[in-house]
């Protein structure tokens, strides 16, 4: 099969991710596959790490001397960036935080606390939250832990045989009674992508919050806050070419008015006082201590990197290398796919099983041939309880994948196939 057309010139993109030059064990090429696990890094994210560090080095927002103003500045600079990737109508909205799963424990924490002003914003006996069976665990323990400690009831929206939500239920899964809807927009397991819109649009009949995980679909195509129509977007730097340590939380301001202080500590005070404190305005008022400095620097020059390239033609090279592999693997004897088996709303995330075969061994025998994929349960477990198996083996794409790579994995499953008779 010849290899489709890519918008992208990949060898260019390739010789910025210098790790991609690697050999592994029997001089094998390196076969990246695991980009939805942790993506690579370019040259020019590497040398903004470096030259913060070599540079201007400083604490930022508590000290009024040169380097504290450079350093200060690189790193609002880099929440402008960051704003005008996910086109948030004010650089306030976004919090940094250390990854995907601090940003949505803070939203699940500060719900449970109690502390809101706004009962909308206080979960409580009889309130409900509503999540999905395929969301990550950093998207459902956070929120059983909030009904744990609130006595709000956890639901969830279930799965189709296909890997998609099942929607049939909406109308009376997400009610009166429905305080928020937090739901991931492209599966890091399946690779689906949720039809937010019917979401949104059923949470504003009924006055609940959506927040949305955006851990799998930032890095890979344009978003756009206000179209999603979402309240909250949750993702982390380090699957976007970014460092890691480093994640977002964007909120619509009056929600983010509205929610109380998560962590307490330095910066995010206006005063302290033995008797009480008050805090500071948005987005400080979430970013206790000092914070992850370096690595918002390092994403912000991952936001200039992956816009320097396109969102729009990463996401086109993407879906054509998608549809490849897709093709590849249903060509392999024995091969079936987790998820959804054609391009209708599905992102660069496969995840299938082989036959007879455990995904361990699946995945220790393409790591032999030097292809790199995931296998397990993508810390995802409720996916692989709904459909009757232990694990999979996922292979996940990003800008720098070519299509012999696809290839080189399709010829190591063969191998798999021979070497389990
Ligand atoms: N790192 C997790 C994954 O591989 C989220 O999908």
């Amino acid at each position: 099969m010849s290899a489709p057309h890519s918008p992208l010139d990949v060898d260019r993109v390739r010789k910025d991710f210098p790790i991609l030059e690697r050999r592994l064990a029997g001089d094998h090429p390196l076969v990246y596959l695991d980009s939805a696990n942790t993506s690579q890094k370019p040259t020019a994210v590497l040398d903004a790490l470096a030259e913060h560090y070599t540079q201007h080095n400083a604490n930022v927002a508590r000290a009024v001397h040169q380097l504290g103003e450079e350093s200060t500045a690189a790193y609002e600079g880099a929440r402008d960036k960051i704003a005008a990737l996910i086109k948030a109508p004010s650089r306030d909205e976004i919090i940094f935080t250390k990854n995907a799963s601090e940003a949505l424990n803070l939203v699940a924490h500060t719900l449970a606390s109690g502390l809101a002003e706004d009962p909308r914003y206080r979960l409580g006996p009889g309130d409900e939250i509503v999540v999905t069976e395929m969301e990550h665990h950093s998207n459902i323990v956070p929120w059983q832990l909030a009904a744990q400690r609130t006595g709000a009831a956890f639901r969830w929206f279930g799965l189709t045989d296909e890997g998609r939500l099942d929607l049939s239920t909406i109308g009376e899964l997400i009610n009166e009674r429905t305080k928020i809807v937090s739901l991931v927009h492209q599966s890091n397991s399946l690779g689906t992508v949720n039809d937010v819109a019917t979401v949104v649009a059923r949470a504003r009949e009924v006055g609940a919050l959506v927040l949305l995980d955006g851990s799998q679909s930032v890095p890979h195509q344009p978003i756009d806050v206000t179209e999603l129509g979402v309240d909250l977007l949750a993702f982390t730097g380090h699957k976007m070419v970014g460092p890691t340590g480093i994640g977002v939380l964007w909120g619509r301001r009056d929600v983010l008015d509205a929610l109380p202080p998560f962590l307490g500590g330095g910066e995010m005070i206006e005063t302290v006082a033995m008797t009480g404190s008050t805090f500071a305005p948005i987005p400080h008022k979430f970013e206790a201590g000092t914070p992850p400095i370096a690595q918002a620097i390092g994403l912000g020059a991952a936001v200039d990197y992956l816009t320097g390239v396109g969102l729009d033609r990463i996401h086109e090279h993407e879906q054509a290398l998608t549809a490849y592999a897709l093709d590849q693997l249903n060509a392999v004897d024995g091969v079936r796919i987790i998820g959804p088996n054609s391009m209708e709303s599905r992102g660069g995330t496969v995840s299938f099983v082989v036959d007879g075969v455990h995904p361990h061994d699946v995945g220790q025998l393409l790591d032999e041939q030097g292809v790199a994929v995931r296998v397990g349960h993508h810390c995802a477990r409720p996916v692989c309880v709904r459909y009757g198996i232990p694990a999979t083996t996922r292979a996940s794409f990003y800008l720098y994948t070519t299509f012999d790579e696809i290839d080189a994995m399709a010829a190591g499953l063969q191998q798999v196939k021979r070497f389990f008779g």
